[in-house]
């Protein structure tokens, strides 16, 4: 079901004469403080840098034609203009990019959200080219590499299962170019081959998600992530649930058993050829929840909103895709990412609350509520990962509602060793994929001391008090004493239900994978 695939390149001829559908241009709002009367709604708007040559062909008179067209800046507004013969392409697009910041260019999430806005408003023509504010500076990569990845972002779309082909929408946008000061500059070509891998994963993951429940179940999920890790190169283990059944891998079992289609726990390697900068190489543990639907099992889901639950293989999704991108891009990490997939069903098969399960690590968990099915599957998965021995372990997952509660839809919360969170954080913010840190509460775990067992699943003095945390507190049980390591709770930020905005496009939105890329390739950079 994988998308259409937009190529990308770059160009740094003039704009007026570039041979494309469409060029678009940043457009920054001022304050009426600033510029004087409120009547002169051309002077509140000023072009950003790129738009010159544009704005020359049109005699300076392009703020006074757009302002005519309502056009204010403000960020994801977009305003098409036809040149009438003013410069080669047959069309302007201006992208509001919001104030012009003092002295600096935008910051890079800006640029991100416009280059997708105007991108997806672009749809239907075939070749847009791009010039938006990308300085000449030390900024001038994380520049480029915002617009590039916005722009490929917003030209996603979902092939869906529509019959017919609907005539009101139009293709997304086939070639894009990003103008800049140098084409042949090595390391903006770099961003560009960077961004293009980068986007690639984030719309397989987003594909992934997507995928209707009942053509994504976990044996097809596994033989979908294992087929195009295989073809990345990467090392691919399968265990179906007669090896997991070997391996003593309960938690994973426990929740598969609701199922007609088995659980699996898939494993990617991949292994760098050079070593990193003091010869030793950092192994690193990439772990996603890979939920293909989650009912609640006996403990049931609500009707409303369940079908929302496709989602909830959104970690192994993530993990799987960035797997690939690690494969293209051949960082100095060892990286391991393990899947662990079950589709969480009531049926007369299904575990059960009561039920007390042995878990990969040993440890015996009381089940108190089927739907905090995440935490079993991942038990086990993380156990595993310790077992084969790793420098970090960094796990995700849609784990909670109460991730959602307390952080709303664009904030995952990160919970572990305060170094490692602190690291996903600053690779979240780079990213664009904003993170923070949660705590690991003493009560917390106390409250989930079991009468019978080793654990409790869940906190059953708190309900539905503080839930995310819980998520953490239970998963800190399987990871090994000396590890550090990073729980990220995508709940919120891996599914966008509303309507487009910025580079997110409906469902998935392939939320942490830009995070985990960035924290490869700082943990390349330094340990
Ligand atoms: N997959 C859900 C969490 C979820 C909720 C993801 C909303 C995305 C959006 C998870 O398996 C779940 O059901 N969690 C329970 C845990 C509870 C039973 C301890 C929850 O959050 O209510
Ligand atoms: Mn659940
Ligand atoms: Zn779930």
């Amino acid at each position: 079901m994988t998308s259409p695939s937009t190529s990308l390149s770059l160009v740094d001829t003039d704009p007026a004469e570039l041979a494309v559908d469409a060029i678009v241009i940043g457009l920054h709002s001022q304050t009426v403080q600033d510029v004087g009367p409120a009547a002169d709604f051309a002077g509140t708007l000023l072009l950003a840098t790129g738009a010159e040559s544009i704005a020359a062909a049109f005699d300076g008179r392009l703020t006074e034609t757009l302002a005519l067209l309502g056009a204010t800046g403000s960020p994801g507004e977009v305003i098409k203009l036809a040149t009438l013969g003013t410069i080669t392409a047959p069309l302007v697009a201006a992208v509001g990019l919001g104030p012009e910041p003092t002295g600096a260019a935008p910051a890079p999430e800006t640029l991100r959200r416009a280059a997708a806005a105007a991108v997806r408003a672009l749809a239907g023509a075939e070749r847009v080219a791009l010039t938006l504010p990308v300085p000449d500076d030390e900024d001038g990569p994380a520049a480029l590499r915002a617009t590039a990845e916005g722009a490929l972002l917003g030209a996603y779309r979902f092939a869906g299962y529509k019959t017919r082909p609907q005539p009101t929408r139009r293709p997304p946008v086939a070639a894009i170019a990003v103008h800049v000061p140098d084409a042949g500059d090595d390391r903006a070509r770099a961003e560009i081959t960077r961004a293009g891998v980068v986007a690639r994963a984030v719309a397989r993951t987003r594909d992934w998600v997507n995928t209707a429940p009942n053509e994504l179940r976990p044996p097809s999920f596994a033989d979908s992530v294992a087929a195009a890790a295989r073809e990345a190169g990467l090392g691919v283990e399968v265990l179906d649930e007669q090896a997991l059944a070997d391996g003593g891998y309960g938690g994973i079992l426990a929740v598969g058993l609701g199922s007609e289609a088995p659980p699996r726990l898939v494993k990617l390697s991949y292994d760098p050829a050079a070593a990193g900068a003091d010869g030793s190489v950092k192994r690193l543990a990439l772990v996603g929840k890979g939920i293909t639907f989650d009912t609640g099992g006996v403990s049931i889901k609500p009707a409303q909103g369940m079908w929302e639950m496709k989602s909830d293989m959104a970690g192994a999704a993530a993990v799987a895709a960035t797997m690939l991108a690690i494969a293209e891009l051949k960082p100095a990490v060892a990286v391991t990412g393990y899947l662990p997939m079950a589709e969480n069903m009531p049926s007369a098969t299904a575990y059960r609350p009561g039920d007390v399960v042995t878990m990969f690590n040993g440890k015996r968990v009381e089940v108190l509520n089927t739907d905090a099915e995440g935490r079993m599957v991942l038990g086990d998965a993380m156990a595993r990962a310790c077992a084969d021995g790793c420098d970090y372990l960094v796990e995700t997952s849609t784990l909670t509602g109460g991730q959602v509660v307390a952080l709303g839809k664009r904030v995952a919360g990160v919970m572990g060793s305060t170094e490692l969170c602190q690291r996903v954080q600053q690779a979240g913010d780079a990213a664009g994929e904003p993170a923070w840190p949660m705590p690991l509460p003493d009560d917390v775990r106390k409250g989930m001391d079991s009468e019978v067992a080793d654990i409790s699943q869940v906190n059953a003095t708190m309900d539905r008090a503080g839930h995310m945390l819980q998520g953490g507190v239970f998963l800190r049980e399987f990871v090994a004493d000396e590890v550090p390591w990073a729980h990220i709770d995508i709940a919120g930020p891996s599914y966008h239900a509303g309507e487009p905005t910025g580079y997110w496009t409906k469902g998935g939105t392939g939320v942490p994978v830009r995070t985990l890329l960035e924290l490869v390739d700082d943990i390349a950079a330094n340990d």
